[in-house]
């Protein structure tokens, strides 16, 4: 899946570029940009490119992009998600009238992204603000580490501005150590090998536990309170623990969004304790665990002004 993924991001990119050097040269062509006119929208590139074709969507250049073969996206009967994008793609490759069809990888990558995207960071971010609630004072750390980025940054989130924020960072990565919300992760053996004292066969599916090292790990164990909630310990080298933290799984299957996962937890963590604490509702709410970790009946919260 990734690496079909990854081609096709990849052939879109090179269209996306094929398709921006034939509108330059066509503009050179035409003596470039007036200003006024055809010529001017096109130098703008909002609606059309000088050559006058449309400025190609996301969606258009997964459309249009071909794989190793030279093969289009195929036509793929299936009955879920009428997703409102079908109806274009179906006219844009020329499949007649609109239908309910999906293309097996489009669907494949508008779930991915809604799956894997969506639920996972949510989730994570509704478990920080249980234990936040757990710990109020890892929330006042919050809110007086972001007075001093805004001090230092001023109030607009850089990526300067995100590196200065090793206890928010430790935040997302404790939770994440003590209630990672995928338990597990799966791997099918590629060939015959041994696994303490157990021999794998090739063809073997197996389930790769990521809460596992939490209670495994000499290194955690090592640790004063190795079970405790303390985003401090990450302050203190913890990060330096490779194989030991491993919520977004590893190797070359490693989560591909996860460095976007990091980045949007701490922006909002940024952003919230800003002068600002979470309420929450109902907090003793139970979790369920499949297929991802989630408060059963949801997490109301308000947010309150902190002076
Ligand atoms: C806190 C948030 C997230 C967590 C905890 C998480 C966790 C994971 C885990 C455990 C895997 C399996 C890795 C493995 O088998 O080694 C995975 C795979 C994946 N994740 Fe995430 N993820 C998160 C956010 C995201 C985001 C934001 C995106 C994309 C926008 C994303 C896209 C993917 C994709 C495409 C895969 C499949 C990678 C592959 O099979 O090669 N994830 N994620």
């Amino acid at each position: 899946m990734r690496a079909a993924l990854m081609r096709r991001i990849h052939a879109s990119l090179d269209l996306l570029e094929e398709r921006n050097a034939a509108a330059a040269a066509a503009a050179g062509a035409t003596g470039g940009n007036s200003g006024s006119g055809e010529g001017g929208k096109a130098a703008t590139g909002r609606d059309e490119d000088a050559a006058g074709a449309e400025q190609p969507a996301a969606l258009d250049l997964l459309m249009a992009s071909r794989d190793e073969d030279g093969n289009r996206l195929t036509r793929q009967a299936t009955h879920f998600l009428p997703l409102a994008s079908m109806p274009y793609a179906s006219q844009r490759l020329g499949w007649g009238q609109p239908d309910q069809r999906l293309t097996e990888q489009i669907a494949d990558t508008v779930l991915t992204l809604l799956f894997a995207g969506h639920d996972t960071s949510s989730s994570s971010l509704t478990r920080i603000f249980h234990h936040l609630h757990n710990h109020p004072e890892a929330a006042e750390r919050l809110r007086r580490e972001q007075a001093d980025v805004v001090a230092k940054h001023g109030s607009v989130i850089t990526e300067a501005a995100l590196h200065d924020m090793p206890y928010a960072d430790g935040v997302v990565r404790e939770t994440l150590r003590i209630t990672p919300i995928i338990n597990a992760t799966l791997r099918v053996a590629l060939q015959d090998f041994e696994l303490c004292g157990y021999n794998v066969q090739k063809g073997t599916s197996l389930q790769v536990s990521l809460t596992q090292p939490l209670l495994t790990d000499a290194r955690w164990q090592g640790e004063e309170q190795p079970l405790a909630f303390k985003p401090e310990r990450w302050l203190a080298g913890a990060a330096l623990k490779q194989g030991a933290w491993i919520p977004f799984g590893g190797g070359q299957r490693l989560c591909l969004g996860w460095l976007l996962a990091m980045t949007e937890m701490k922006v909002l963590l940024a952003v919230i304790f800003r002068g600002h604490a979470v309420e929450l509702r109902q907090p003793d709410e139970p979790w369920v665990f499949f297929p991802i970790a989630r408060p059963k009946r949801g997490m109301p919260a308000r947010f309150v002004v902190v002076e």
